[in-house]
């Protein structure tokens, strides 16, 4: 048999850095077969469009896509000075669009060393863990848009095959979850069914889904209470299940509970094929080149695809806790609040160290070795 095949999408600033550090973690978690391809910003410099044809055939060829992230001040400029020209973000677009990934999941759990480096109190913050599920081919996003003068529109549709089927995978999700945590599954849907006809489309939808689903307990919430509460009380959330452009806003502010968008990881799935597992944070161009990224969100997004893409659950299991355990011995990252801004050290935790990219991924391969 020939090993599982990933396709490794480094992008733009950071992403070529955390992407190899990954692929080093990879070839010690056993024997698979990487490509790696351009994307975003890269793509456009060597092929003047942010996704090629040929690279979209690749990821859909293999078993699995690795991505970094896309965009940066350069491209940006250019589309500044002209409009028609591409953008990064397009491949990140055309490739959701190009392998049906219509859905997102982005967990959200704070990791237990890194507590204190949460916005939020840390009994606040206790207990937190949820799960995203962002509705990633419709809305806003995909719908009609463009220009008439001194006005603009984009369109948001939704159709109710689309909300069926990412409702499906919120459900299913909520009762994994619920089985290991012996506890009822639980899924709040968040739309704006106030004012908006594809949230009232929607929150029907789930509605008439969840009356299917006795063993689900399901709430609905406005996008704007659950900015809210998101706040107020994060850890009453199990998943939550969510149209395009809200689960893009927050899923960001869910990531921001762990103080620490460089630990977040997501995978995008679709009906069939590949999905594509990648960081929740950006290229992050101010720091690129300089060997100060946190690779541990790509690490996870990497457990991900061994988990939900491969099916390798002690693979995917063994990478968790190796960096889990890099953090405890204390080792941290820039991105990680040092422990100067937390006030004197607690006596039981070991003493922080910040260092970079390298130091961290031998870390988490002498653990995973160990
Ligand atoms: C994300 C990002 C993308 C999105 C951008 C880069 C197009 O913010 O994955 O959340 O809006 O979906
Ligand atoms: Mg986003």
């Amino acid at each position: 048999m020939s090993p599982p095949s990933i396709a490794v999408l480094p992008g733009d600033g950071i992403g070529p850095e955390v992407t190899a550090a990954a692929t080093r973690v990879l070839a010690a978690l056993g024997d698979f077969e990487t490509s790696e391809h351009p994307i975003g910003g890269a793509s456009i410099d060597s092929h003047g469009t942010a996704l090629t044809d040929q690279v979209l055939e690749a990821c859909r060829a293999s078993d699995a896509v690795l991505l970094g992230a896309v965009g940066g001040p350069k491209w940006d400029a250019a589309v500044a000075e002209d409009p028609s020209a591409p953008r990064p973000e397009q491949g990140l677009l055309g490739l959701r669009k190009g392998l049906g990934l219509y859905a997102n999941l982005r967990p959200v759990k704070p990791s237990p060393a890194l507590i204190g480096a949460s916005p939020l109190r840390p009994e606040r913050i206790e207990g937190t863990d949820m799960l995203v599920v962002r509705e990633l081919t419709g809305g806003l996003y995909f719908g009609d848009s463009g220009r008439e003068g001194t006005s603009a529109h984009d369109t948001c549709v939704y159709s109710v095959v689309e909300i069926e089927r990412i409702a499906r995978v919120a459900f299913d999700a909520a009762r994994v979850r619920a089985a290991s945590a012996e506890r009822p599954a639980h899924v709040t849907s968040v739309d704006k069914a106030n004012v908006l006809e594809t949230s009232r489309l929607w929150r029907e939808t789930l509605s008439r889904l969840g009356g299917e689903s006795p063993d689900v307990e399901l709430d609905h919430m406005l996008v704007d209470n659950a900015a809210m509460q998101l706040l107020a009380a994060p850890a009453r959330f199990d998943v939550i299940v969510t149209e395009n452009m809200f689960g893009d806003i927050l899923s960001d502010e869910a990531a921001m509970l762990t103080g620490a968008l460089g630990m977040l990881p997501s995978a995008s799935l679709g009906a069939a094929g590949p999905g594509v597992f990648e960081p929740v944070h950006g290229s992050a161009p101010d720091i690129a080149g300089r060997g100060e990224a946190n690779p541990l969100a790509t690490f996870l997004s990497l457990a991900m695809l061994l988990e939900h893409g491969l099916g390798l659950s002690a693979e995917a299991q063994a990478l968790e806790q190796a960096v889990d355990a890099a953090l405890e011995q204390g080792l941290r990252t820039p991105d990680l609040a040092p422990v100067e801004t937390l006030g004197a050290p607690t006596p039981e935790l070991p003493a922080q160290v910040t260092v970079g990219t390298e130091e961290i991924t031998l870390a988490v391969l002498a653990e995973l070795r160990g």
